[in-house]
């Protein structure tokens, strides 16, 4: 990388963030397109939150990617909000120029799924009704679902992001239930997203939400789960003859967009996707 005076910078506020996989993934799409860009993670303690937005104005910083645990209170020091991510509550994504948020989360789940299928009068269900099924579910209903029925272990959760994804006009029928009741829930299900962290490492050998006798051949699963690889909610979905997509491919599209947002061009998913498998060793 060849860092000049002219360097633009964008990057990742978190606590934690040395971890983060993001560094790798946009710099390697920066070198591919010869663009005078660099992305670097900053460790920010929540007590220094709103220092941080300033100073990165100040500073002229084109972008943040934006992580646990300041995707919420990030809100209070933007001037915009997209009317999606204002819907989720929470912003993953801040373009400077603006002062705009967003939430890619969401939409790298879509782009994820839509891989494989368009979600368009699709009948979704999705397990967990934690922060990434809430990012997810509002882009469900964008998208043009035909249904969506939330399911968590914590009963009461599910309804209330059911009620709320409901108010939000974008979908007509928005269940919620018990995720005991996924068996019934799956027979006329098109597409299951697991956002649950069941069997993410190390408990890889956890019972999973749902199993290959639950599934028929055209359904499609998603797991929000991306390490392991191959989790053992994807494995039932290939004994059942189902369609699996990984959890790798959010990931991926995720930060695919917020590339978009920041820089106006079209993110090289292929480098992307190469420098994202690198880093997560499944090459
Ligand atoms: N691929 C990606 O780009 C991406 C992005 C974001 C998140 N993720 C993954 O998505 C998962 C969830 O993240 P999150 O931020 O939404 O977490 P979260 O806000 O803590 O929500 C976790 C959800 O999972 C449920 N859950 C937890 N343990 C469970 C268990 N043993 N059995 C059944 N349900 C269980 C919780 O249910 P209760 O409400 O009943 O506790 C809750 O609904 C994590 O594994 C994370 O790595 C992936």
């Amino acid at each position: 990388m060849n860092i000049k005076g002219s360097t633009n910078i964008v990057g990742l506020i978190g606590h934690p963030v040395e971890h983060s996989f993001s560094p790798p993934m946009h710099n390697a799409a920066f070198e591919a397109l010869g663009m005078d860009y660099a992305y670097v993670a900053f460790d920010v303690d929540p007590s220094d939150l709103k220092s941080a937005i300033d100073g990165a104005k100040s500073l002229d910083i084109k972008g943040f990617n934006v992580t646990i645990p300041h995707k919420i209170q990030v809100m209070d020091y933007l001037d915009e909000i997209d009317e999606v991510a204002g819907l989720i509550g929470a912003v993953n994504t801040i373009d400077f120029k603006e002062m705009k948020g967003y939430n890619t989360d969401g939409i790298g789940a879509i782009k994820a799924i839509e891989e494989v299928t368009s979600v368009k009068d699709k009948n979704v269900v999705i397990a967990g009704a934690g922060g990434a099924s809430r990012a997810i579910s509002f882009y469900i209903a964008k998208y043009g679902a035909g249904s969506l029925t939330i399911l968590n272990r914590n009963v009461r959760k599910a309804q209330n992001l059911a009620e709320d994804v409901l108010n939000s006009g974008l979908i007509d029928s928005v269940k919620s239930g018990s995720i005991s009741t996924i068996n019934d829930c799956l027979i006329d299900a098109d597409i299951l997203i697991d956002t649950t962290p069941v069997g993410m490492h190390p408990h890889i050998n956890d019972e999973p939400i749902a199993l290959a006798e639950d599934m028929h051949e055209d359904l499609v699963v998603f797991d929000a789960v991306y390490n392991p690889n191959e989790t053992v909610l994807l494995k039932e979905a290939i004994e059942a003859g189902a369609k699996p997509i990984y959890g790798i491919k959010m990931l991926l599209y995720q930060g695919a967009e917020s590339f978009e947002i920041w820089t106006g061009k079209k993110a090289p998913i292929d480098v992307m996707e190469e420098a994202l498998r690198k880093t997560l060793n499944l090459e």
